[in-house]
């Protein structure tokens, strides 16, 4: 059995989508009672809660680790996964497909130390694992993640290449290894086919939507100031203004074939993405943080 966390979100989702259209059975824990996904048996149970995961993580074999983002804090994510962990070793599971970040390291900022911190945990536990380190996931346009501004313009204060992942190519992977048409193990950083700046970003999504989106690209020195000006958390802050940094000293920038060396395919591209989502991206709002 393979035990699905995260499966309501972006990820888990195309994953639990992909398991379903090909009949392959799993199981997806939910926190909430009433919560349905095709294909799936449905647990309910709380990684905040670890007496609520033994039930979920009976005889299952193989778990797909995943779960929000750290924002604004850490140490929730940490606590959900190393609870997962635990329940994983706990139960006997045999093999865990760690979602974690392209970039992760024990001395970066959010996101990246958090996963490497799980990343370790995972090491250390004894249990067969397979980390996939995604570049940034392209749905980030449609989801409030990437940030536009209220006049449409996009937010964008990294300055260095990023070869956007689209997040089914993740999803694929992760199907790929799970279901044992890719190898187990490994470190595998998961990229789209091209890197852009910000700048050539725009003008793509400028081409296809057919109106002019602006870039608004401070300096790091000025960054500190706009976001907590514009209501981000306080403790999130310094975090992004060393991402920042290191997205433009070129974290994010290398092109990987990971995607086509573990399911056989070329990852998608990002102008597909956008002609495929163009109406999405018309009404895309601004985040709640940007009062
Ligand atoms: N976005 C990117 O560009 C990007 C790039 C690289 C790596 N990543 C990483 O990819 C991972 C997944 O991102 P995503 O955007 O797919 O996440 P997402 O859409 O925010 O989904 C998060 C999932 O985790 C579940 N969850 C949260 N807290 C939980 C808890 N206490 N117990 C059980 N389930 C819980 C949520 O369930 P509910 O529906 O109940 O809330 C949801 O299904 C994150 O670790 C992120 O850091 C993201």
């Amino acid at each position: 059995m393979i035990l699905l966390t995260g499966a309501t979100g972006t990820i888990g989702g195309l994953l639990a989508h992909r398991l379903a259209a090909d009949g392959v059975p799993f199981r997806a824990l939910v926190r909430r009672e009433g919560v349905t996904i095709p294909g799936a048996e449905v647990v309910v149970g709380d990684l905040d809660d670890p007496a609520t995961l033994p039930e979920a993580f009976a005889g299952v074999g193989q778990l797909f680790l995943n779960t929000a983002g750290p924002y604004p804090d850490e140490e929730p994510v940490i606590a959900q996964q190393f609870a997962a962990i635990d329940a994983a070793v706990a139960a006997g599971v045999e093999h865990v497909v760690k979602i974690s970040t392209a970039g992760a390291r024990a001395d970066g900022p959010m996101p990246l130390g958090t996963h490497a911190k799980i990343e370790a945990r995972l090491a250390g536990s004894g249990l067969a694992g397979t980390v996939l380190r995604p570049n940034t996931v392209m749905q980030n346009l449609v989801r409030g993640i990437a940030i536009f501004t209220p006049d449409g313009d996009l937010f964008e204060p990294f300055g260095g290449k990023v070869a956007h992942v689209d997040a089914r190519d993740v999803a694929d992977c992760a199907f790929a290894v799970l279901t044992g048409s890719a190898p187990r193990g490994g470190t595998h950083d998961l990229t789209g086919p091209l890197a852009l700046t910000a700048a050539e970003l725009t003008t793509a999504l400028s081409t296809a939507l057919d109106r002019r989106i602006g870039l608004v690209q401070p300096g790091l020195d000025e960054l500190e100031p706009i976001l907590l000006g514009r209501g981000m958390p306080e403790s999130y802050v310094k975090h992004f203004v060393e991402l920042a940094r290191l997205v433009g000293a070129g974290l994010l920038a290398d092109v990987t074939t990971a995607v086509t060396d573990l399911t056989g395919n070329p990852p998608r591209s990002l102008d597909a993405f956008i002609a495929e989502h163009r109406d999405r991206l018309r009404g895309v709002p601004a985040p709640s943080f940007w009062a």
